[in-house]
């Protein structure tokens, strides 16, 4: 399917590619836009042949915020009782894991959606930022919850009360992204490959666990792992796995 607002492609097995395409608005992310992604990843999803997916943008931008010249005429009944932005955390129940590759400006919903993104890689040029203050509005999409989960509340706190931007080198000291890297994408789409050589029935468990860390209470958090670990024992791969290991050669996974 060609699509007007994003690209997307299978760069390797495995592995899916979906780089964001309104090159003249640096990416800023129109409902039409989010509309195709939101599309192009559900069809990723249920593609078996698909185990990993990378999201990216241009050199010079992931992507600039949420759409300011659609929004800036928008009434709190338009956007309260058409749930504007509903569909944005659309990404976050993927079963797949999905690596934002981030070089230049990751703005408002920019840095949103990267951090919906099960794992962040941050170009040198990466630019970061929560400045809806500077518009007159807060984040919505999650830029409060997450950024504060992430970086730990005074942190968070600063940056989106300033609204200041801050750099790849900090998103990385805070933990936001795992690593700075020269060749982003290429870097994203290697790390990519080596998830989508795992047994894919691990990798989603793995995927649910360590949300559930990030989303829910420790308590909760560990019953749900020791069900999921557990559940690992009806699977082919964990036979696989471990025959594997005690034979001393490599697993051939089925992905069941
Ligand atoms: C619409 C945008 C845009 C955006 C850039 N453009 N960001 N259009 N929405 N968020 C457009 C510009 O209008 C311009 O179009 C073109 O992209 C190039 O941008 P310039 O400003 O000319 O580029 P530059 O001078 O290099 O500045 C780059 C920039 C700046 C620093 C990133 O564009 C900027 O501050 N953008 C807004 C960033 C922002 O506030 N994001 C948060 C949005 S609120 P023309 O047609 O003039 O050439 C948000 C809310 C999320 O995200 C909450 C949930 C929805």
């Amino acid at each position: 399917r060609q699509y007007e607002h994003i690209l997307t492609s299978l760069p390797s097995p495995g592995i899916a590619l979906i780089t964001l395409n309104r090159p003249k608005a640096l990416n800023a992310l129109s409902s039409p836009l989010f509309a195709e992604l939101n599309e192009a990843l559900a069809a990723f999803d249920a593609d078996d042949g698909v185990r990993a997916l990378v999201l990216t943008g241009s050199d010079r931008a992931f992507a600039a915020g949420a759409d300011i010249k659609e929004m800036k005429d928008k009434e709190y009944s338009d956007v309260y009782q058409n749930r504007f932005i509903e569909n944005w955390s659309r990404i976050t129940h993927l079963r797949k894991p999905i690596i934002a590759a981030v070089s230049g400006y990751a703005l408002g919903g920019g840095c949103e959606l990267a951090m919906m993104c099960d794992i962040i890689l941050a170009s040198p040029t990466a630019v970061f930022g929560q400045p809806e203050v500077n518009i007159g509005i807060i984040p919505g999409a999650g830029g409060t919850q997450r950024l504060v989960r992430a970086i730990g509340k005074s942190r968070a706190m600063e940056l989106v009360l300033t609204g200041r931007p801050f750099s790849a080198a900090e998103a990385a000291a805070w933990g936001l992204v795992s690593r700075v890297s020269e060749d982003v994408l290429a870097d994203a789409l290697a790390l990519a490959g080596q998830i989508a050589g795992k047994g894919a029935v691990a990798a989603q468990a793995a995927k649910e666990a360590v949300n559930v860390a990030y989303e829910g209470s420790l308590a909760e958090g560990l019953r749900q792992e020791r069900r999921l670990f557990h559940g690992m024992f009806a699977t082919r791969d964990q036979k696989e796995g471990m025959a594997a290991f005690a034979e001393k050669r490599k697993p051939t996974w089925t992905h069941s």
